[in-house]
């Protein structure tokens, strides 16, 4: 139990495939996969991770069919209504991160809601990247840093990684020590750019549907056989 990460992100992947091989509409592998994130949560909760970030619905993923992003609003709607009685007794904090300003009023206020009632949850903080795109984040960053110098609260020379690391959407989750990603992808998706310099990758060909306990125990073992050097010897 030495060296865990604190920190893990999980890009949650493979829905769509899993459904399809099952002769399934899409939508059913995001219902499997949305009862997959309870049940890992619970999971890497009751290992000892005090951070878990998953990538929930990407800035790009608005580009999908109208129906599916539809589907996958409403499982959002059900979590963010149920979500509570399933943390019940947890001791978990829910932070949303990503862009909420163009999400529809009715999961803006759900989000709210969420975060106001367990924003005391000291065991574990579980960010869900809703509306999440990792250049977005960093645009964002940049913009508040321009709207500081141009109030004058700093000057141009302050604006350093400390300062910019300061202003991501939750600085206080820290960067991720693990990315994990199922589906058989190899790339991040836009996923925790800027956190992730330094990051250690577990890729696996499972479907997210289909990931378990013990693949998280897989990639936690993987992690702990690592060297990291942040670019010392
Ligand atoms: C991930 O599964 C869920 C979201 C992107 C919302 P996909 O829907 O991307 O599933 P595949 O990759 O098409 O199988
Ligand atoms: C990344 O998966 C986004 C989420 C899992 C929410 P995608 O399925 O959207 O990524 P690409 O399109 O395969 O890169
Ligand atoms: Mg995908």
């Amino acid at each position: 139990m030495e060296h865990l990460p604190s920190h893990i992100g999980i890009i949650m992947d493979g829905n769509g495939r899993w459904a399809k091989k099952r002769g399934m509409p899409r939508s059913f592998g995001h219902s499997a996969g949305a009862k997959k994130f309870d049940e890992i949560i619970d999971f890497a909760g009751n290992f000892g991770i005090k951070v878990v970030t998953v990538y929930a619905f990407s800035t790009e993923n608005w580009n999908r069919p109208k129906e599916e992003v539809d589907a996958l609003m409403v499982l959002l709607n059900d979590y963010l209504e149920n979500g509570l009685k399933k943390l019940a007794g947890k001791d978990t904090r829910v932070k949303i991160i990503g862009d909420m300003a163009s999400l529809p009023e009715s999961i803006r206020k759900g989000i709210e809601n969420i975060e106001e009632k367990t924003k005391d949850g000291k065991s574990m903080l579980v960010q869900i990247a809703l509306n999440y795109g990792g250049r977005l984040e960093i645009v964002s960053a940049a913009k508040k840093a321009a709207e500081m110098v141009k109030e004058g609260k700093i000057d141009s020379s302050d604006i350093d990684e400390a300062l910019l690391s300061s202003l991501m959407y939750n600085p206080e989750a820290g960067d991720p020590d693990l990315i994990i990603r199922p589906s058989g992808e190899y790339r991040l998706s836009n996923f925790l750019l800027w956190g992730s310099a330094y990051s250690e990758f577990w890729f696996s060909d499972i479907l997210w549907p289909d990931f378990t306990g013990d693949d998280l125990i897989k990639a936690i073992y993987d992690y702990q056989k690592r060297n990291r050097r942040f670019g010392g010897v």
